[in-house]
């Protein structure tokens, strides 16, 4: 039985008819446009026992809208009457830009996936910016930077592109900045460099008058030496570290061969959760992690937690169950945390025990 059967049974198969990214151009503008509406519907979770606070900030839950749905700040109006405690707006980059060529987000439907090659189309920060300003938020947010999606822009270049981002958005009220350098779907992929990412969160820091918490966007896809040399760099510079970003790795599915392109939803759970288990192993004890990658269900989200994770994200999740996902995700976490006798706080990091490791 499905958990949602009127998006499952009737909207959903409408909605997949058509080509995947029409649709979330379609179902953005209907947030879009019915957030006052929204507002009546019953989608949020309403007991107190999720409230979280993240840096100052108090949340109603730990359960976020991850990077990629809302690139432009269109929906913030929106996204807090679908239940979510925060979201996360991006990747924004310096400059505009189409993205890569269509069509580059599919369904892979048989692994209730998603691949997407979108290559950070977005309208630039300065717009972002400017629509972020001009906006009642429904809730608390935080804005994901990204490198323009430009081979050409490489070594000092890309580090002021960066700092470029980061100066539009800082003067807004956002809960941290999240650096992705693990886009994958770029002509240049991920960035490699270590000390390029040091760089350009020095800089950053340097540009960080009013102390925004800034969190590294970490990939699933990089090397145990890599991730090290990272944590690293970010002692001292970062608060945090989102785990992870999309993989291009095909392990995990069972349908058709994915193409190029990042995969996103269950088959990235296993290793997004052991990227949080290297990275709380790695990072010192006030930086947090979000953890983020397949999370459909409050159980998949007490893994991210018991793992090490304070706070979660979805994406394509609620791209599968639709809208009152995030809810029910809310009230099947509450249970599990009231079996275990535990609360919020105390379920982070549960999984591990300071003799025997992870349980
Ligand atoms: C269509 C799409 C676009 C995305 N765009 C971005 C992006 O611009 N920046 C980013 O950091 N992550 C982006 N992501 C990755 C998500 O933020 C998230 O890390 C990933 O999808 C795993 O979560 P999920 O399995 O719940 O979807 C995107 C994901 C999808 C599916």
């Amino acid at each position: 039985m499905p958990r949602d059967f009127l998006y499952e049974n009737i909207l959903r198969p409408l909605l997949f008819k058509q080509d995947a990214e029409s649709v979330h151009h379609f179902v953005s503008g209907c947030l879009q446009s019915s957030a006052p509406l929204l507002s009546l519907l019953p989608f949020k979770y309403a007991k107190k026992d999720l409230a979280v606070n993240l840096f100052d900030h108090a949340l109603s839950n730990p359960i976020g809208i991850a990077a990629g749905f809302d690139k432009n700040g269109n929906l913030i109006s929106a996204l807090g009457h679908l239940g979510f405690g925060f979201a996360e707006i991006g990747s924004v980059c310096a400059r505009p830009h189409g993205g890569n060529d269509k069509p580059r987000l599919f369904r892979l439907s048989a692994d209730r996936a998603l691949r997407n090659h979108l290559g950070l189309n977005g309208l630039g920060a300065e717009t972002v910016v400017r629509q972020l300003i001009n906006k009642s938020a429904s809730l608390p947010y935080a804005v994901n930077i990204a490198k323009t999606n430009n081979p050409a822009i490489k070594g000092d270049e890309a580090v002021k592109d960066y700092l470029y981002s980061f100066t539009c958005v800082k003067e807004l009220p956002a809960i941290y900045v999240a650096v992705n350098v693990s886009c994958p779907n770029t002509k240049e992929g991920c960035i490699s460099e270590a000390g390029l990412i040091k760089t350009v969160l020095e800089e950053i820091n340097r540009a960080n008058n009013r102390g925004l918490p800034i969190l590294l966007k970490l990939s699933p896809d990089s090397g145990d030496q890599f991730l090290a040399d990272l944590i690293a760099a970010g002692s001292k510079l970062v608060q945090g570290y989102i785990c992870g970003n999309t993989t291009t790795s095909l392990v995990g599915l069972s349908g058709e061969p994915a193409g190029i392109g990042g995969i996103s939803g269950p088959p990235l759970k296993t290793a997004n959760l052991e990227l949080v288990r290297k990275i709380k192993s790695m990072k010192s004890a006030e930086q947090i992690i979000i953890g983020v990658g397949g999370i459909s269900s409050g159980q998949d989200a007490y893994d991210y937690i018991r793992s090490g994770a304070s706070l979660v994200e979805l994406y394509t999740g609620l791209v599968y169950h639709g809208p009152t996902l995030v809810k029910q995700i809310c009230e099947e976490l509450s249970a599990l945390l009231e079996r275990d006798g535990l609360n919020l706080a105390q379920a982070v990091g549960s999984a591990w025990d300071s003799c025997k490791g992870l349980k």
